[in-house]
């Protein structure tokens, strides 16, 4: 029995990180396939080093391009690791173009597929996770849900619920164990702001950065709000391409500063005034560390962060951007209630059926 782990980019690894351990646990022999889709040292290796990650066994060095070069040359390289190194099973997690790639080449090769964070639903096919998700779940065989909606999604589309379980958020388990230690090192301190009096701004969705009008008219609301409460914006290479490019000018309260390793973006993140986002893992963040999340989105995938967390759909505009802001500074906003099961032992749950599978009990 051989499982094969696959990550490529940012928020893969900290999804993928309990499940090797638990895995390891269990002494399930397993090996880690990275793709090389992200491969700068602050958005790849500093996540091995501080989630305690091995090395892979197998890097891809894929590297940037188009989607459809990109996914291809995923699938021709990984096909090669899967004809050699004959899995039994594939293990993707999340909605990035590696994890669609992985599975679709297992799929092909009849070798079952597994997927963590399985079921989410935008709703919205201009997204191009959107497109990845529902393919990879359709693929799947083994798919690991950590809400319950993702479950009413999955049989809407016809899939058996046999193949479906309802294990927590992987991701969760990794912040409950980092979290202290994350506190402790105060990244606000580097940074010259006061825990709970700074706000923390992550932008990368190709709907708002790549977009000139949008990403200008979006900057220039969020200037103004960094007069009354300093940013902190750590800039993801794709956006700063675009700032570059476009040579965007900021307000000096404004901090743009390097894409954080793991730990330093969790300090930061935990004690933020507020924070504003369009990544999916920082609205689950923010719901467990109870700090009010703004997403400069129209749609989520994560609706239990809206019905259990802190978080609140701004979109884009100006006026509900201010709005949502004045009611935090007010203290007048939703406190959040823990999910079910984000507990911290997702991990352990995977594994579990992961081995009743193997035994042939699933
Ligand atoms: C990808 C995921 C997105 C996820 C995000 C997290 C897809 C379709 N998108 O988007 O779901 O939220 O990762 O970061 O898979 N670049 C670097 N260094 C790197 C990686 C990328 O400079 O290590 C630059 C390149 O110019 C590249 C651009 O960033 O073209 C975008 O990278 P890419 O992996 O294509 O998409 P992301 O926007 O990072």
């Amino acid at each position: 029995m051989l499982v094969c782990n696959v990550v490529g980019a940012r928020p893969n690894f900290m999804k993928m990180a309990p499940v090797v351990r638990a895995l390891q646990n269990v002494q399930l022999p397993q090996i880690l396939v990275h793709t090389g889709q992200h491969y700068d040292t602050n958005m790849s290796q500093v996540f091995f080093d501080e989630l305690g990650l091995p090395q892979p066994d197998i890097y891809l060095e894929i590297g940037s391009d188009t989607h459809a070069r990109q996914t291809a040359r995923i699938m021709a390289a990984f096909e090669e690791v899967c004809q050699q190194q004959q899995p039994d099973l594939v293990v993707v997690s999340g909605d990035v173009n590696s994890t669609l790639a992985a599975a679709l080449v297992a799929a092909k090769l009849h070798i079952p597929v597994a997927h963590i964070e399985a079921g989410l639903r935008s709703f919205d096919r201009a997204m191009p996770e959107e497109i990845n998700r529902v393919l990879t779940d359709h693929i799947s065989d083994l798919l690991f849900t950590t809400e319950e909606i993702g479950n009413h999604h999955l049989a809407n589309e016809g899939i058996e619920p046999e193949k479906v379980h309802f294990v927590g958020n992987c991701m969760v388990d990794t912040l409950l164990q980092h979290v202290h230690k994350a506190v402790e090192q105060s990244p606000w301190t580097q940074q010259g702001v006061l825990p709970g009096e700074y706000a923390l701004l992550t932008l990368h969705r190709p709907s708002n950065v790549d977009d000139r009008g949008i990403f200008t008219a979006l900057l220039d609301i969020l200037g103004q709000l960094s007069q009354d409460i300093p940013i902190l914006f750590p800039v993801h290479p794709r956006t700063q391409h675009n700032i570059t490019e476009w040579q965007i000018q900021l307000p000096a309260t404004f901090h743009l500063i390097e894409p954080q390793p793991y730990l330093a973006f969790l300090g930061l993140m935990a004690k933020a005034r507020y924070v504003l986002t369009d990544s999916g893992g920082v609205q689950q963040e923010t719901t467990m560390l109870n700090v009010p999340c703004l997403t400069l989105r129209t749609t989520t995938e994560l609706p239990v962060t809206i019905t259990h967390g802190t978080n609140k759909l701004v979109g884009t505009d100006p006026a509900e951007i201010e709005k949502a802001v004045l009611k935090i500074m007010s203290a007048d906003w939703q406190l959040s209630r823990q999910p079910p099961l984000w507990d911290g032992h997702a991990s352990q749950r995977i594994v579990q059926v992961i081995q009743q599978w193997v035994s042939g009990r699933v």
